[in-house]
């Protein structure tokens, strides 16, 4: 790769409906910039995520995966971040075993008051995943560009 093909990341980011996905709004309503790689899911809780999207987004290409939700204590649905909480927790293990870098998957919790803080932590989420550089991991042949 050229210098002047610097490598972008795909970064996935599942986001629940009541808390981050409503943050990402608030910092494009207040012009704060995050790259344009990140692809936003709107999920309708952090919940409602299963660990096999997040295999199948890097089965798929995405070089970085985050999920963002309400605070612990702030779920729309009461308790469902804790749920995803509890399973992310076991799919970081399963990731480790794979031999997919800890840094390449994310938990965050921003409210919807926290534009600020989505976008710096797409900002720096974007950064570490440059740094890892691309993901080879679960990469499906099939879907291959080269
Ligand atoms: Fe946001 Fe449940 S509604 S984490």
């Amino acid at each position: 790769m050229s210098v002047n093909e610097q490598f972008q990341p795909t970064i996935v980011a599942f986001c629940c409906n009541w808390c981050s996905y409503a943050g990402a709004d608030l910092s494009g309503t207040n012009r704060l910039q995050y790259p344009a790689n990140v692809k936003i899911i709107r999920i309708p809780c952090s919940c409602r995520l299963n660990p096999m999207f997040i295999l199948r987004a890097f089965q798929k290409g995405a070089d970085g995966v985050i999920l963002c939700g309400c605070h612990p204590g702030d779920c729309h649905y009461t308790t469902g971040n804790y749920y995803a909480r509890r399973r992310m927790t076991l799919l970081f293990s399963m990731l480790d075993f794979l031999g997919i870098e800890r840094g390449r998957t994310r938990v965050e919790w921003v409210s919807a008051a926290e534009g600020a803080k989505f976008a710096a932590t797409m900002n720096d989420f974007v950064k570490t995943i440059t740094e890892l550089g691309p993901n080879r991991r679960l990469e499906d042949l099939r879907c291959s560009k080269e």
